[in-house]
């Protein structure tokens, strides 16, 4: 592992990751899933925000405690990273949510941006970008491309399971994105889905496919 690849290995990941995986889990039970998975994987990766010192009262004295300094932009991949969003902003109520509609080529597996809407100017410090899958990268260094155009330079990928040549791809066009995740599994198939993996993320949260 190297320092920019974070795999979880607490014990509810690994739990929860076996149910998401199972193909028998349906679409209602793998969404609270995604969302609970998400809630742990957001917990490691933001272990590093930077915080203030703030005087507060408690009812017996004054103390100094802590505030969230930063301002956390979260980037949710249409379709499937769409499921990851309600926990996310649940756990940082302060952060901004922008979404990215990417779609990845079932023919060329090359990404397909269909949705952009970022403001003219940077507003967050760090930018965490939401996909439960990391297959070939395509998609992610896509999504990573369009926040760098933008001006960001504090970006983190958060993803369910990634494969070994997903995250290779990542780090290699973008060695500075840190990547969190429930699993890295074996590799890819021939039609690029991740082995094991869990099959297709958007079509098992949204019952199509
Ligand atoms: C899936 C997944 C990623 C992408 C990963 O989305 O959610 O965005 O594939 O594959 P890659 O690493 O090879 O680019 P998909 O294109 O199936 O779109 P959807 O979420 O709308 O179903
Ligand atoms: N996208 C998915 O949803 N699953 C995969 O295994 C690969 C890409």
């Amino acid at each position: 592992m190297t320092d920019n690849l974070q795999v979880s290995t607490h014990p509810m990941v690994q739990h929860k990751l076996t149910l998401l995986r199972r193909v028998q889990t349906e679409p209602k039970k793998f969404r609270e899933l995604v969302q609970e998975l998400t809630r742990f994987l957001l917990y490691e990766a933001t272990q590093d925000i930077g915080l203030e010192r703030l005087e507060i009262e408690t009812p017996l004295t004054t103390m100094l405690g802590y505030r969230n300094a930063t301002q956390i932009g979260l980037f949710p991949i249409l379709r499937a990273g769409l499921g990851m969003v309600d926990s996310a902003i649940e756990m940082i109520p302060t952060a901004h949510v922008w979404h990215l509609g990417l779609y990845r080529d079932h023919n060329t597996l090359e990404p397909v941006t269909y949705y952009n809407k970022l403001p003219p100017q940077l507003d967050v410090d760090v930018c965490i970008v939401l996909d439960p899958m990391l297959a070939t990268g395509g998609s992610a260094v896509a999504a990573v491309d369009i926040l760098k155009r933008w001006g960001a330079t504090r970006i983190k990928f958060l993803g369910l399971i990634a494969a070994p040549e997903g995250v290779a791809a990542l780090h290699n066009a973008h060695p500075d994105v840190s990547v969190h995740l429930a699993a890295l599994d074996d590799g890819l198939n021939e039609k690029s889905y991740i082995v094991p993996g869990l099959g297709d993320a958007g079509d098992r949260q949204y019952g199509t496919g």
